[in-house]
């Protein structure tokens, strides 16, 4: 499922004009995925707004889990974004009601779908170590 939920309000980002990075951290492992954006590829992904940092995750091949596809229905694509934060919109009310259903939000937290970084900074995202597919990561 993807898309654009079309009962909430969209963001009113500023499409990144420039190539940035962005850093994205496993809560868990520490491990580093660094993903230079090129805006000339937004959107990446059919998940999250275009230019999302879910997009952007998916275009890096790193997994932040999205049950709803997207459209700011769920809370599971929780990160934070622990730097560039004033390079992304402010949360509409929509992803505020929707963070409120998060576990562990802070400051810096994001629903992943929703936050569509300007490029202005580079970013660095924190994936909460409960936000991954545990599906697909359990072995049988
Ligand atoms: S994937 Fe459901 S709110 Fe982001």
């Amino acid at each position: 499922m993807g898309g654009v939920n079309p009962y909430i309000a969209q963001t009113m980002s500023t499409k990144p004009s420039r190539p940035f990075t962005v850093t994205f951290r496993d809560e868990e492992t520490g491990k580093e995925t660094v993903f230079r954006v090129d805006p000339e590829k937004i959107p990446y992904a059919d998940h999250g707004q275009e230019g999302s940092l879910l997009d952007i995750a998916t275009g890096a091949g790193v997994e932040v889990n999205h049950s709803c596809g997207g459209v700011c229905a769920c809370s599971t694509c929780h990160v934070y974004v622990a730097k560039g934060l004033a390079s992304c919109p402010a949360a509409t009310d929509d992803e505020e009601d929707m963070l409120d259903q998060a576990p562990a939000v802070t400051g810096e937290s994001r629903l992943s779908c929703q936050c569509v970084p300007n490029g202005a900074e580079d970013l660095l995202v924190i994936v909460p170590k409960w936000n991954r597919n545990a599906v697909s990561e359990r072995h049988h």
